[in-house]
Order: structure tokens, then sequence, then C-alpha cells
């Protein structure tokens, strides 16, 4: 005859079955970063807060301390590299003149994270139209006039809302202070960031122009991005040097892309790896991602995917544009309807694209942890909710690492 259990006996067991099914959750699910271990690094773009481990505004990011801990936990537990979302930017790092014009605390803090983490440091970004401060461009010449800059594009135009219309530096002067940044922000993190945005979004949308009419180009002339590069180089000739676009997907700008990087290949300029944004939409498709690598590979250099979301805003579904002075409309109008299902389809083929040229994609970076920190975060274009909990798009992904690969 069976005797009858004590009550604290059946409690106890209760308690220790409710504790193993708890450990069994966190620790069982799978990790990106393992997931693809043998193809390319998974990282994603942290925050000051997660930098920081602190509660504190970070553009778009408000975030309490428990969530900051849990966004930090997750960045642990899913990524083996990080990019820094803005403190690199030169606004952020570098916003007055001079030599003591640095605030290089937050961009410490990114890199002490990642090197205690022991993540891959990517810099992010040295040379862009955007976030970059007026002082920059500023000096004695004259702006071209009205008309002139009119037929260029308007006044301001392909600058965002960081356009700069007052007397300008000259070119001398420009080139100076650009080799200045470079030199002392590479040089600080020499060793420590492995890979430099050294030139972001260089190219035009749209027309014929092969680069945008920013101020780098008006002030310097063509040639701002091969300075930029050999700046970077001699800064740390052991780092690898990206330069980032987004659109790639879109042939036309694929086009330009080509036009440029061969160029730069032709004079020799220490160019390393193509980087691609990747803010792309929920109608992205295998064959979209897969055409658009196999003709960036043409160019004979590694691609790291540098910005991975997929917008499920109705207002992005029109194009992979990424302009940040376009952001608020790409993000606007409530999600597509069956947002769920159609970012894990929209995943897996990007994923499936990334495998089948797994020869030459060798880093691929979400553009933020979870939906909450997102600069898209109405358009829910990540694996993991607010709450860092996986969504149906992590599971695809994690499905299309143990699928057979295609054949590059
Ligand atoms: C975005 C950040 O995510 C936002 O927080 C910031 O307000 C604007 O910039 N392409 C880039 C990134 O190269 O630097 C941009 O990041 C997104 C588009």
């Amino acid at each position: 005859m069976k005797t009858p259990r004590p009550v604290t006996y059946i409690c106890r067991s209760l308690l220790l079955a409710a504790l193993v099914i708890h450990t069994a959750t966190a620790a069982d699910r799978s990790a990106l970063k393992d997931a693809y271990q043998e193809h390319f690094l998974v990282g994603a773009a942290i925050n000051r807060t997660i930098a920081l481990s602190a509660s504190i505004q970070a553009n778009n990011v408000r975030r309490n301390a428990e969530q900051v801990g849990k966004d930090i936990a997750l960045t642990k537990e899913q990524f083996n590299q990080v990019s820094p979302e803005n403190d690199l930017k030169w606004q952020l790092i570098h916003p007055r003149e001079g030599s003591d014009g640095y605030d290089f605390a937050p961009a410490d803090a990114f890199v002490n994270f990642g090197l205690s983490n022991n993540l891959y440091l990517v810099g992010h970004t040295l040379v862009w139209h955007s976030q970059t401060p007026n002082w920059v461009f500023a000096g004695t010449n004259p702006p071209p006039p009205t008309d002139s800059d009119a037929a260029a594009g308007g006044p301001g135009r392909g600058f965002g809302r960081f356009g700069y219309n007052g007397p300008r530096a000259s070119r001398e002067e420009l080139l100076q202070r650009m080799r200045d940044h470079i030199h002392t922000v590479v040089g600080r993190y020499k060793g420590k960031v492995k890979a430099w945005d050294v030139v972001n979004e260089a190219l035009a949308d749209g027309g014929t122009n092969v680069l945008r009419n920013s101020l780098w180009l008006q002030i310097i002339g063509p040639d701002f991005i091969v300075k930029a590069f050999q700046f970077a180089h001699e800064a740390d000739p052991d780092a690898i040097l990206r330069y980032n676009d987004y659109g790639l997907e879109n042939p036309a700008k694929r086009k330009k892309l080509i036009a440029l990087i061969k160029e730069l290949q032709a004079q020799k300029v220490p160019v390393h790896v193509i980087g691609s944004q990747a803010h792309v939409n929920v109608g992205t498709s295998f064959e979209t991602m897969d055409q658009a690598l196999a003709e960036l590979k043409t160019l004979g250099l590694p691609i790291h995917i540098t910005e991975l979301d997929v917008n499920s805003a109705q207002g992005g579904q029109r194009n992979t544009a990424a302009d940040v002075s376009a952001n608020a409309l790409a993000t606007q109008g409530g999600l597509v309807s069956e947002a769920d299902e159609r970012l894990a389809d929209a995943y897996a083929g990007l994923f499936r694209a990334f495998l089948k040229h797994r020869d030459t994609v060798k880093v691929v970076t979400f553009w933020g942890v979870n939906d909450a920190v997102s600069w898209r975060a109405s358009g829910k274009p990540l694996l993991f909710d607010g709450n860092n909990q996986p969504k149906p798009a992590f599971d695809a992904v994690i499905r299309v690492a143990a699928e057979p690969t295609l054949k590059p």
C-alpha cells in the first residue's frame, strides 16, 4: 500500500519542476550567433543605454532600468558582434571644433562593453552627410549663389535636416578637419575596433549622378571618398575599411555602387568590404537579395550586411530607401496585414540568400536588438518584440540555419 506523500514534499517537487521548466526555456533558446557560427558573425547595433547600462534618453530610445538590463542580457545571449547606433557619429563624438571638442565617454563605453563581452567591434561612421555638426563645413568662403545651388538639387537637398547653408570651409580646411577627426577617432580605438564604416551613403538616390550632392562633395570634390579611406588606413593599417550604403537591393542604386567601387579599386584605394545596410521591407524576397549579392560579389570583396531590418509598416513598402530624413514617412500608416507571418517569410528568404552567399557574406548586423529600441519602432522590423520575446521571424531564421544550404 502506498504511503501518502507529505504536503511539503509535493510542494518542493512542484517548485523544483517549475524551476527546471523555467531554466529550460531560458537556456534552451537558440542563439543566432550559434546557429550561424560556421558561416558569419551575427551582430546588432546597440544604443547608449546598453553601452552605459543606464536608463537614459538616447535618441529615439527610452527604457527603464529593468528593460535596459534585459536588453543587455539579450545582446549577450544572441550576438557576437556590435555596432554603435549613434555614438561614433561625428555629431556625437566630436560636437565642437578643436582637439578638446570631443565627447569620448559614450564611445569609450561602447568599446568597453564590446571588449568585456568578447564581441567583434565595428565603428560607425567616419564621413557622412548626416549627423555631422555645422562647424565641420563652416568657414569664410561664401556659399554658392542660390541659382547654382538650385541647379545642383535645391538648397539643403540631400542634407536632410542637418543642412548647413552658411559660409563654407575651403577644400584644404575641410580635408584637414577630416584628417584630424579620422586620425583621432580611429587612432583612439586602434586594434579594438576591427572594422570601420569609413564613408556612409555617398551615393545619390535616383537621377543619373553617381554621388549624392553633399557638402563633402561640394566642398572637397569627388575625391573626398579616396581621402577618407587613405586617412583611415594611415590611422590603423590593420583595420578593415568598409564603404557602406543603403538600397543596394535596387538595381539602379547597385549599378552606382559598382561604378564607385570599381573606380576606387582602379585607384588602389584601401576599401576592403562592401557594407550593404539592408533596411528592407516585408516585400523583399530571397530572389531580390540573391540577385543583389550575386552582383555585388563580382567586385571581389567580402560583403557585410550592416544594418538589417525589415520594415512592416505600410509607409515603408514602396522602396528600400533609408535616408534618415524620410524615416517618419517610412514608418507610418500602421502595419501591413499578417505582419508577423510576412516578416517571418521575408527574414527566411533573406537568410537563405545570406547562406547561399556565405563564401562572401561575413557579418550580418541587425539595426537594433528589439522592436522597442529600433529607429523604425513603428515598423516592428526586428526578431524580438519590445519585451525581448522572440517573434515568429526569430524561429524562421533559426530554422533556416538548419536547412541544407544552396550552392553559391
Ligand atoms: C539612425 C539611428 O538608428 C537613429 O537613432 C538616428 O536618429 C538616425 O540614424 N543609416 C545609417 C544609420 O547609416 O546610421 C542610421 O541610424 C540609419 C540609416
